[in-house]
């Protein structure tokens, strides 16, 4: 791959997604854009390249941010941000909300459903009390991909072994052969759209709890602040928004301070 066409994708999957590829990554390039070339026909990332180039290489260019995208998670990852949840935060929300028994979630960056899942499991599994209140959920992703691996909750074995607790395997899903599919009734739990984070997003409702695991962490600066300041306006006083291991909204918005008595990455709008 020349320099000009590695500089090509770094330009286009900024513009597209905000992603920041730093120098170096032709390796990560190579890997995650042969599998398109070739089912293009084509003879390498080179010539896959030149035809982003095109005029009118639109879809072909969504295709490579699909494909340049890491969508790496699991069921329960980083356990701590769950047991949080399952322990201190639920409770403390459900006690709060108990007269208007509405509670909304949003799962940003969902990839695979593997989050957004393991949080409607929680619900489900601990929270029987909530069977009768008004649960929006929502989860997104820039990926259509992803999205449509999301609305069909079907993981391979490999899958549900990372972290999935057997009795909620046991429980919640069902075997087709030699992959697991989850109960409708979880499923239809998750409203799952695209939304590219990096683009203007279109209005939404207030949320109680926010998920922002693990995906700012490849985004530039005024990306991060951008996105922090629009949860602000969305994100309910005694909300939460929940950020991955590597992430803070430390030196991006004064508007958040983290709670530091909750493990797991858990951020609260600062009193005004
Ligand atoms: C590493 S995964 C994180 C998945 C999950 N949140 C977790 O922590 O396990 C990052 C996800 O962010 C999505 N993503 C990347 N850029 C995005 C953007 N600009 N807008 C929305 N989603 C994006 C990718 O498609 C991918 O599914």
């Amino acid at each position: 791959m020349t320099a000009r066409d590695y500089s090509c994708v770094v330009t286009l999957l900024l513009d597209r997604s905000s992603i920041v590829l730093e120098a170096g990554k032709e390796y990560l390039v190579e890997a995650r854009l042969w599998p398109l070339a070739r089912r293009h026909g084509l003879a390498s990332v080179s010539e896959f390249i030149q035809r982003l180039r095109a005029p009118g290489s639109g879809g072909l260019i969504e295709e490579m941010v699909e494909a340049m995208v890491t969508t790496e998670t699991s069921f329960f990852r980083d356990i701590h941000p769950f047991k949080t949840l399952l322990d201190t935060v639920l409770p403390e929300l459900i006690a709060a909300r108990r007269n208007d028994r509405c509670l909304a979630i949003w799962c940003a960056a969902s990839s695979s459903g593997q989050e957004p899942y393991t949080i409607a499991l929680i619900l489900r599994e601990y929270f029987p009390e909530l069977a009768d209140w008004k649960i929006t959920f929502q989860s997104t992703d820039l990926s259509h991909d992803m999205l449509r691996r999301c609305r069909a909750g079907n993981y391979s074995q490999l899958e549900v072994n990372r972290g999935l607790p057997v009795a909620l395997l046991m429980k919640y899903f069902r075997q087709e052969g030699a992959r697991w599919q989850i109960r409708d009734d979880v499923r239809e739990m998750i409203d799952f759209q695209p939304i590219n984070l990096a683009e203007p997003w279109p209005a939404m409702q207030p949320f109680d709890l926010i998920f922002l695991r693990n995906v700012m962490i490849y985004f530039d600066v005024e990306t991060k602040k951008s996105i922090l300041a629009q949860i602000s306006r969305i994100l309910r006083p005694d909300g939460y928004l929940i950020l991955g291991g590597a992430e803070t909204t430390f030196y991006l918005d004064v508007s958040y301070k983290r709670v530091e008595s909750l493990k797991g990455g858990y951020y609260r709008l600062a009193a005004k």
